[in-house]
């Protein structure tokens, strides 16, 4: 395994360097280029380096599905997405199928919602379905290639500069970056297979497009320096990866904190998915309103313990599809740490607190139908059980800008209210 791991970090230096040499001199000019975008051609350089990063990125369709939202759904072949570029994935045989799924309280399986058990789908399925065989994938644009801060940039999360060390007093959030606003709860101390929950969807208000606003599950190994590995899905809205405020669904990985590995989606080789009927960075439909109809999403991600590969699912019956065991170092053993909840960039653009709103944009004060939640959260033991998180802990920045409450009750089990409006009289 270690010398897996060793080639795998290898090739990606090699890779990194190769992309640095490439693209060093036209990456300089698409970002100094992105403020006039449409303005004019391009360099060849740069219309070059765009064209390489979209054929890379895009796939040969089987059939392609336009969705309302103006999105293409491109079905692409299993064996054609980008995960198979990996050379540690090469010669991967596909798993069709976990072959074992946690067992435990089957919340949220049930159709005992309190509200209206409406399934949730995504918005494309108006338009049409993707055959057996392949896999639906968000296609990429070159306008959200120019929106990033480099085409090399794109999909990725900013790079983080300066993780935090770890102090006396639990810091879960140690990969902060200037800006960024948490209102989550986590567990650690343990070692964790897998986790899940029940997430409210809504679509929070985002002030400035370089600004995002998300809810999630991080799944985490190893410490928060330079190789921290972490798994991560949940909703998000985000104008600068999709150039739209739709509220979409989203997967993250990294296995050396947001460094050189890892990206959202599909963006890069890594993640293998399997299931044709939910598309990554796609919209979800419908939304919550408030004080009226709410909606949700089941995530529950969950360590095979025979391949070692982490797998998801999204709702009750969609299997999406795993993140390969050699993929990672510290979570090829377990989890160290869950966190579940939200962030969001505060980009105090004009010298004042952003009013990115956070969830529902609503204290969690104000309860159901008005505040966003996660509900029925759980983590998957060493015994492959779901089981109620022990000693949870909370972590806020502000909380008068975005704040977290956590309760405990029947049908719910272990949940939160989180988020916030940003700007407000007591966090100006
Ligand atoms: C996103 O929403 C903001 C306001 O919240 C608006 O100013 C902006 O134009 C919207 N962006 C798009 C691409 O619709």
């Amino acid at each position: 395994m270690a010398t897996q791991l060793g080639s795998l970090k290898m090739w990606w230096v090699v890779k990194m360097l190769f992309c640095f040499v490439l693209f060093s001199a036209p990456m300089v000019t698409v970002a100094a280029r992105t403020s006039v975008l449409g303005t004019g051609a391009g360099s060849s350089g740069q219309k070059l380096e765009v064209e390489m990063q979209l054929k890379n990125l895009n796939r040969p369709a089987v059939k392609s599905i336009t969705s309302p939202d103006g999105d293409i759904i491109d079905c692409v072949h299993v064996s054609h997405q980008p995960a198979f570029d990996h050379p540690e994935l090469k010669n991967h045989k596909i798993q069709t199928r976990p072959n074992f799924h946690p067992e435990g309280h089957p919340f949220g399986e049930s159709k005992v919602s309190s509200s209206k058990a409406k399934p949730i789908t995504q918005l494309w399925h108006q338009n049409g379905r993707c055959p057996e065989g392949t896999i639906p994938m968000r296609r990429t644009r070159k306008d959200d290639l120019l929106r990033a801060s480099s085409v090399q940039q794109f999909g990725k999360k900013k790079h983080k500069s300066s993780p935090q060390p770890r102090s006396a007093k639990p810091q879960p959030d140690l990969i902060t970056q200037s800006g960024h606003q948490h209102a989550i709860v986590y567990v650690e101390g343990d070692k964790f297979y897998g986790a899940k929950a029940t997430i409210n969807v809504w679509d929070p208000k985002i002030q400035q497009p370089n600004e995002f606003s998300l809810s999630q599950m991080w799944i985490l190994g190893g410490s928060f320096g330079q190789d921290l590995n972490s798994v991560e899905a949940g909703w998000q809205v985000s104008p600068d990866l999709y150039g739209d405020n739709n509220t979409r669904l989203f997967t993250y990985w990294t296995s050396d904190a947001y460094q050189a590995t890892g990206c959202y989606n599909l963006l890069c080789s890594g993640f293998i998915q399997i299931s044709n009927e939910i598309a990554l960075g796609a919209s979800i439909y419908p939304l919550s309103n408030y004080g009226s109809s709410q909606y949700d999403i089941s995530i529950l991600v969950w360590k095979d313990p025979k391949e070692g590969n982490w797998w998801m699912q999204f709702g009750n019956q969609h299997v999406l599809g795993y993140w390969p065991a050699p993929l990672f170092s510290y979570l090829s053993d377990s989890a160290s740490m869950i966190e579940w909840g939200g962030e969001v960039v505060n980009s105090q653009s004009d010298g004042q607190h952003t009013s990115t709103q956070m969830g529902s944009g609503h204290f969690p004060e104000e309860g159901f139908g008005k505040s966003s939640y996660f509900k029925n959260i759980q983590v998957v033991d060493a015994n492959n059980k779901l089981r109620a998180p022990k000693d949870l802990g909370t972590y806020t920045e502000q909380p008068n800008c975005y704040n977290v409450k956590t309760g405990n009750a029947g049908d719910w089990g272990t949940y939160f209210y989180y988020g916030g409006p940003g700007r407000n009289p007591n966090c100006p």
